[in-house]
């Protein structure tokens, strides 16, 4: 058996919780491979809408095993936040949840370092989540991070050693910490990992390819999009991990010859949150009503989400670094009431036409080179099959897997569970 991979192909907030849970019930394990609690997946259905950040957006489906996998950063805090708020709602989360013991901590110093960080690059910020993404993962690399089973043995010893390090590092940069609220938070923290101990803390990579072997099927959840992944992003505006299909191998410990399909999300407009180049980023009336009629305001911080026209330049060069086998195309809905619609088809540089996305996004010029299609002007949310799509919209999604060249599988028409269009049998 091969896992399949689900990931945006955005700059993130594609619906990738939404499609995760939709699509849970034909899988055996759904894993998360990278991010943290910067990520916001939201799901709705039976009148309830649900926010995850660490948790996998399987867990709402019955039986599912889900896992947090190796490359996730894991802040005891708030997932301990989120965890009790699911087991209030009813879920049973100790039979389902399995967290990976090389997963890295977040410490609480970690958040004052992401803040101190931010604010001593002034304008030029990259307006992080503030959940201490970056200084994690910088431990990571250099060495220096604790990980979940970490807690098991001497973690006090270990943490006072990287919180000392941390002091030193926020001295450095002139950042005083509030010591009194430092104290407080540790105290949080260390309670909220007792009751992280409380999970079955797993080697994931043994666990996942054991279940493989047994013709287990997978589907592993990416967080934040392919335009945020720290290599092939609009660097240095992105995400400290890599978003990218290759996450899931390392995030995961699954080898490449074991990806299966890889689903890539999108919606039919896109949206940025944080600061960074969108070339078709519109600053009209347009993009307005798209960040209303879409409700683009971030799941984590509520800040309003920037909005534009689909890009396809970037599309098509996510798909690439993917190996994007089906697309699956997100509120499409949003659009319903639109005259026309724009597609970007390519960029133009210094007066040349550009296809391939560039290495520099941010400080040459860009025009965005348009496509102006009809719009369909019909309310679609509470259509049933495709065969109900208006012309102009079985015209538009043609127009997109001809530029793509990847089929469009599944057609989201609202955020409920219910509102999603299978067009073609991807499981
Ligand atoms: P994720 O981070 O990729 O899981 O996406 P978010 O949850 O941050 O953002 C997606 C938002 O769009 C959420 O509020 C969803 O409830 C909502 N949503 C998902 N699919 C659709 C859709 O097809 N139509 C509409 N109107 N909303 C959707
Ligand atoms: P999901 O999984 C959208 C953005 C932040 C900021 C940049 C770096 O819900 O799609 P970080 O806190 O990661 O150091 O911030 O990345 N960002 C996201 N934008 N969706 C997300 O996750 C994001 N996670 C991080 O706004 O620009
Ligand atoms: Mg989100």
């Amino acid at each position: 058996m091969k896992v399949d991979v689900l990931l945006g192909l955005q700059w993130g907030d594609e619906g990738k919780g939404k499609v995760v849970d939709v699509l849970t019930p034909c899988y055996d394990v759904v894993a998360r491979f990278q991010g943290g609690p910067n990520a916001g997946h939201t799901l709705e259905f039976e009148g309830k809408k649900y926010v995850l950040r660490s948790i996998p957006s399987g867990i709402f489906q019955s039986g599912q095993v889900n896992i947090i996998g190796n490359g996730v950063v894991l802040d005891p805090i708030l997932f301990a936040q989120e965890a009790r708020a699911l087991e209030e709602s009813g879920v049973d989360l100790h039979k389902v949840l399995k967290i990976s013991k090389k997963a890295h901590l977040i410490l609480p110093t970690h958040r004052l370092l992401d803040a101190a960080n931010e604010k001593s690059k002034g304008a030029s910020k990259i307006g992080t989540t503030g959940k201490g993404i970056g200084p994690t993962y910088t431990d990571k690399i250099s060495r220096n991070g604790l990980r979940v089973g970490d807690t098991l043995a001497n973690l006090d010893e270990r943490y006072a050693a990287a919180r000392d390090r941390h002091l030193g590092m926020l001295k450095a940069i002139d950042a005083t910490a509030d010591m009194e609220a430092l104290a407080a938070l540790e105290k949080e923290w260390f309670e909220a990992v007792e009751y992280l101990k409380g999970f079955d803390l797993i080697d994931s990579e043994h666990y996942i390819n054991h279940a493989l072997a047994e013709g287990k099927s997978v589907l592993c959840e990416g967080a934040q999009g392919t335009m945020l992944d720290v290599d092939f992003g609009s660097y240095p505006f992105v995400t400290s991990s890599n978003t990218i299909c290759a996450g899931a191998c390392t995030g995961l410990g699954v080898a490449p010859n074991k990806i299966g399909h890889v689903f890539g999300i999108f919606k039919a407009y896109c949206t940025r949150v944080g600061s960074g180049p969108f070339p078709t980023e519109l600053f009209d009336e347009t993009g307005a009503t798209i960040r209303n009629l879409g409700h683009e305001y971030g799941a984590v911080t509520g800040r309003e989400r920037r909005c534009g026209w689909v890009d396809l330049v970037a599309l098509r060069y996510a798909i690439m670094l993917n190996g994007v086998t089906e697309l699956i195309m997100m509120k499409s809905d949003v659009l319903d009431g639109f005259k026309e619609i724009k597609a970007c088809v390519a960029y133009k540089i210094n007066g040349e036409e550009v296809r391939d996305f560039p290495y520099d996004i941010d400080s040459v010029e860009i025009e965005p080179v348009y496509v102006t299609l009809p719009g369909w002007e019909t309310d679609m949310t509470s259509m049933k099959s495709e065969n109900e799509f208006p012309e102009n919209f079985k015209a538009y999604i043609r127009f997109l897997e001809q530029e793509l060249q990847v089929p469009i599988a599944i057609v989201s028409i609202g955020p409920d569970r219910e509102q999603t269009i299978v067009r073609k049998q991807i499981k």
